[in-house]
């Protein structure tokens, strides 16, 4: 027993959770995710899967993602960039309805399945339903080896390390590393971006690792936060554009661990429904950051303040228009906008583990969920 406790401890490396420590490990998870990948100096992004099936990404009318919970999150964030950089239509797809669905797929389209276990059943159902369409399917998985991993055409590994706490952290932020490095690679492919743009955004990609190190620094802020919101009963989270799945994956955070009903929705649609919720009993954080639509998400902030909405805004590094309206600010570094979900994930995890560690909940397991849901 108290060798299984010791063993425990060493594997949590001096963090109280495994949670935590999957937090803190992103800026070397994300560096090991494009280490070999992302070639700065010859301005060139290597990944095998990619390159060995360049045709049929090229040639597909579209790409359609599936996948569950956060890697569903984090296919939407690819939605976003995959249509900004490479021009290629995407969609992206709960697993579970796309199978269930008669979906119209065929060999011209490309199949990409997000998992972090590789073995979430009805990711693995979707995909083999593609195959016996005729599409391509690659998988980006995280563990190595897993059934979608091997069911797949080809693929690409976010080699994150083995994630063990059950609301995913690092295997959020790797998948949307690898999908990142993916766009840049076609758009590069289909000449969809300027050479300039493509190393720009390579120099900022490399960047990304040590500008989550400053956002984690906002940790003791972001506690003192947390303890203030802690016994609210419901939460809303807001974001536009490549921003907007961040919300939603902040909000589900929340509810993971906490058991605080959240919700996540696209700024704009405030006015179409969740406004009629806001009062002064109500916290809202609303990611804000300088790039994409600044000035509409502070005339969101201002409808909220004039309602008494309490305003968590997640900012760009000194930023001030913001920090006038918001009850509370929470920095991230500055970056270019289709990399900000990469830094603005950060704050939200940390806000939602701080709120279940102050309620005393189990971060780590929290009731009725699984780390892999490998039954329907
Ligand atoms: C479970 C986990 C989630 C995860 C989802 C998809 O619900 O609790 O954290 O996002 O499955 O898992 P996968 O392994 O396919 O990414």
């Amino acid at each position: 027993q108290e060798l299984q406790m010791n063993l425990e401890q060493i594997e949590k490396g001096g963090y109280e959770h495994f949670m935590l420590k999957e937090i803190h490990e992103q800026p070397k998870a994300i560096t090991d995710t494009y280490r070999g990948r992302l070639l700065r100096n010859e301005a060139i992004i290597k990944m095998a899967g990619v390159e060995d099936n360049m045709k049929r990404f090229l040639n597909a009318n579209r790409i359609i993602i599936v996948a569950c919970g956060t890697s569903w999150h984090a296919g939407l964030v690819a939605e976003y960039i995959f249509e900004d950089l490479a021009r290629i239509p995407v969609e992206v797809e709960y697993a579970s309805e796309f199978r269930y669905r008669n979906p119209v797929i065929g060999e011209n389209d490309v199949v990409i399945a997000i998992s972090q276990s590789g073995e979430t059943a009805d990711t693995l159902a979707a995909i083999k339903l593609a195959k016996s369409k005729g599409a391509f399917v690659f998988g980006v998985c995280n563990v190595v080896g897993s059934s979608i991993a091997r069911e797949a055409d080809a693929g690409a590994y976010t080699h994150a390390g083995p994630e063990i706490g059950v609301a995913s952290t690092k295997a959020f932020t790797t998948q949307i590393t690898v999908l990142t490095l993916m766009a840049l690679r076609l758009a590069r492919a289909k000449g969809t971006i300027s050479s300039s743009d493509f190393r720009q955004h390579l120099l900022e990609l490399e960047l990304i690792p040590k500008k989550v190190e400053e956002a984690l620094e906002s940790d003791a802020h972001i506690k003192m936060i947390a303890d203030i919101y802690k016994n609210s009963r419901n939460c809303l989270y807001l974001g536009r554009g490549f921003n907007f799945p961040v919300a939603l994956e902040g909000a589900l955070k929340l509810k993971e661990i906490s058991y605080i009903h959240a919700e996540g929705y696209p700024a704009a649609e405030m006015k179409h429904g969740p406004i009629a919720l806001i009062d002064e009993n109500m916290p809202i954080v609303v990611i804000a950051t300088k790039k994409g639509h600044y000035e509409k998400v502070v005339s969101n902030i201002q409808e909220i303040k004039s309602r008494k909405g309490k305003i968590i805004g997640i900012v760009t590094e000194g930023d001030t228009q913001v920090r006038d309206l918001a009850d509370h600010v929470i920095e991230v570094p500055d970056t270019l906008e289709s990399l900000s979900p990469l830094l603005t994930t950060i704050p939200l995890q940390l806000l939602s583990y701080h709120i279940a560690v102050l309620l005393g909940k189990n971060v780590d397991q929290p009731r009725n969920l699984a780390k892999s849901v490998t039954v329907e």
